[in-house]
Formats: structure tokens, C-alpha cells, sequence
């Protein structure tokens, strides 16, 4: 159903040819908010565009692009100012994870993986938050995770840069209060998504317990975003999880870390 607040708006989803991104798309479709949908794979952003123009009747933009390149969040606010589109909600959720021993894995892939985890969402929040706190009015979604409360070894770069993530928007945050525009972070636990099969991980039976479906989630996260919260945790359990890690020494966070991932 259209809402008051999003009706007609623009939102801009990073990572929206899959997972999460989908989901974060079809929840803001449904209260009639305007999409633009970025990723790599054009087919699979295609299939969603004529899902949400099918269903919801709003229009959806689709831009292919490699966000983890230096220019590519410059690029794409360029891209957008060109066609006269400005950006009412941003949901920066593109983003993925390596699973191995920290030594063990190519500089390459985790230079790759802090390039769009870190310095894009980071890029991205500076150019299109400035746009809306001029216009006095706007919405920033970060997808951070459960890993950013705690060391997570066989995620080591990865979760620091989900507690970047969750730093990052908790203080921008702070510093947007009166201008009319938010920044909320929201830290899943396991989520059913191509994310185990990209880092390069078995599901382990803790994670297979834990799952949560992508559209829990991203209905949880937009809820948060709307009611412009600080900070969301979905599910009880990684609630609980996130508030044991903050209670019990960070030695004994990544001993337990390291034991849940093992399959
Ligand atoms: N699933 C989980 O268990 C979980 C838990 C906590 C946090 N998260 C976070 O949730 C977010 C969404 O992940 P997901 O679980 O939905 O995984 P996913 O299904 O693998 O989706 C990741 C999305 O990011 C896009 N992407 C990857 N590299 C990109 C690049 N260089 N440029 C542009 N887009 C790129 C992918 O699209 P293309 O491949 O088409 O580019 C895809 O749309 C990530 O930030 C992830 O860290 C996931």
C-alpha cells in the first residue's frame, strides 16, 4: 500500500540483483516510492525492474555498474543529477564478505571487498545525504551486520568493516540531528542470500539455525529506516546475540566467533 512519507520519492538500493537488495527494492516499491536499482548483473536488476513495475506501478531505473571502482559512486550521482533524479532514500547494501584465514586469502579480493564495503558506501553517503540535508528532507539505510559487534576471525577484514559500517552511521547519525534526514544502520544475522556462496563458506548448523529470510529482514530494516531509529538488530536472537557480545570481553567474542563458523 502507497505511504504518505514515500509516495512518489526516490530511493536508490545498491546490490538490488539480489538478496537483500531485492527485498529492501519490493518493500519500498509497495509504499509506491520510485526505484533506481544498481548492480553488476543488468539481466537480473531487468527482472526485478519488471516485477516492481508490474506489481506496484512505479518506475524503476536500472544501472549496471561496478560500485567497488574508485569513480563509480561519483559516476553514478553524476549520472543521476543528468537525469534529473534526486535521491530521497538511499539504502546502501551492496556489499559482500571472504570467508577463509586472514593470511590465506589474496589482497586482491579483500581490497575488492573494503573497496565497496568501506570506501563506496562511504562515497556514496557523502554525495547523496548532501543532496537531501540541502533539501532538508531524506533517509540513509547502511547495511551493516551481526559481525560488526564483534572480532570475527575466518571473517576477520570483513566484520571490521561491517563495525566501520555501524560506527560510521551511528555517528553521522548524531551529527544529521535537525537537518531532516537520518542515517540507520541495520546489522543482520545469517540471512538466506548468494552471500555464503560468494565469501566461500558451507553453511554451518548454527547459521542454518539462525537463517532469517531476506524479506524479514528488509521489512524490519525499512520500518527502522521510517521511524529514522539509530540502529536495528532483526531477530530476538541476534539482538541477544549482538547484546552478549557487548557485555563479554572481546577474547572470549572471537573465541565464540571462530567455534560458530566452524563447520
Ligand atoms: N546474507 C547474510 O547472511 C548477511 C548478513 C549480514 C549482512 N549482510 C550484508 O547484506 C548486504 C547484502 O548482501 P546479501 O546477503 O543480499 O548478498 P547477495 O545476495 O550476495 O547480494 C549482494 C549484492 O551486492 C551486489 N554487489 C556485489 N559486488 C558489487 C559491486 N562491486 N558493485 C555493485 N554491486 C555489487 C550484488 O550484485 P552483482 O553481483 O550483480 O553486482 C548483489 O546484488 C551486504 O552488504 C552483506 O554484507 C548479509
Amino acid at each position: 500500500m502507497a505511504d504518505k512519507t514515500l509516495a512518489g520519492k526516490t530511493a536508490l538500493v545498491t546490490g538490488a540483483s539480489s538478496g537483500l537488495g531485492v527485498d529492501f527494492a519490493r518493500e519500498l516499491a509497495q509504499r509506491g516510492c520510485n526505484l533506481v536499482l544498481v548492480a553488476r548483473r543488468e539481466e537480473k536488476l531487468k527482472q526485478v525492474q519488471a516485477e516492481l513495475q508490474a506489481a506496484h506501478g512505479v518506475k524503476v531505473m536500472v544501472v549496471t555498474l561496478d560500485l567497488g571502482e574508485p569513480q563509480a559512486p561519483q559516476l553514478l550521482h553524476d549520472h543521476l543529477k543528468a537525469q534529473q533524479t534526486p535521491v530521497d532514500v538511499l539504502v546502501n547494501n551492496a556489499g559482500f564478505g571472504v570467508f577463509g584465514m586472514e593470511l590465506e586469502i589474496p589482497w586482491d579480493k579483500t581490497r575488492q571487498m573494503l573497496m565497496l564495503d568501506i570506501v563506496a558506501l562511504t562515497h556514496l553517503t557523502k554525495l547523496f545525504a548532501r543532496d537531501m540535508v540541502q533539501r532538508r528532507s531524506g533517509f540513509v539505510l547502511q547495511v551493516a551486520s551481526i559481525g560488526a559487534y564483534q572480532p570475527s576471525p575466518t571473517y576477520a577484514a570483513y566484520s571490521a568493516a561491517k563495525s566501520y559500517v555501524r560506527s560510521f552511521s551511528q555517528a553521522l547519525n548524531y551529527e544529521l540531528r535537525g537537518t531532516g534526514v537520518s542515517s540507520t544502520v541495520i546489522s543482520p544475522g545469517v540471512t538466506a542470500t548468494e552471500f555464503l556462496e560468494v565469501s566461500g563458506q558451507r553453511t554451518t548448523a548454527y547459521q542454518r539455525a539462525m537463517m532469517m529470510t531476506s524479506a524479514e529482514v528488509a521489512a524490519i530494516g525499512i520500518r527502522a529506516m521510517l521511524q529514522r531509529r539509530y540502529s536495528v538488530v532483526p531477530g530476538f536472537l541476534n539482538w541477544l546475540a549482538a547484546v552478549f557480545t557487548m557485555i563479554t570481553p572481546d577474547p572470549i567474542n572471537a573465541a565464540a566467533a571462530y567455534r560458530l563458523m566452524k563447520n
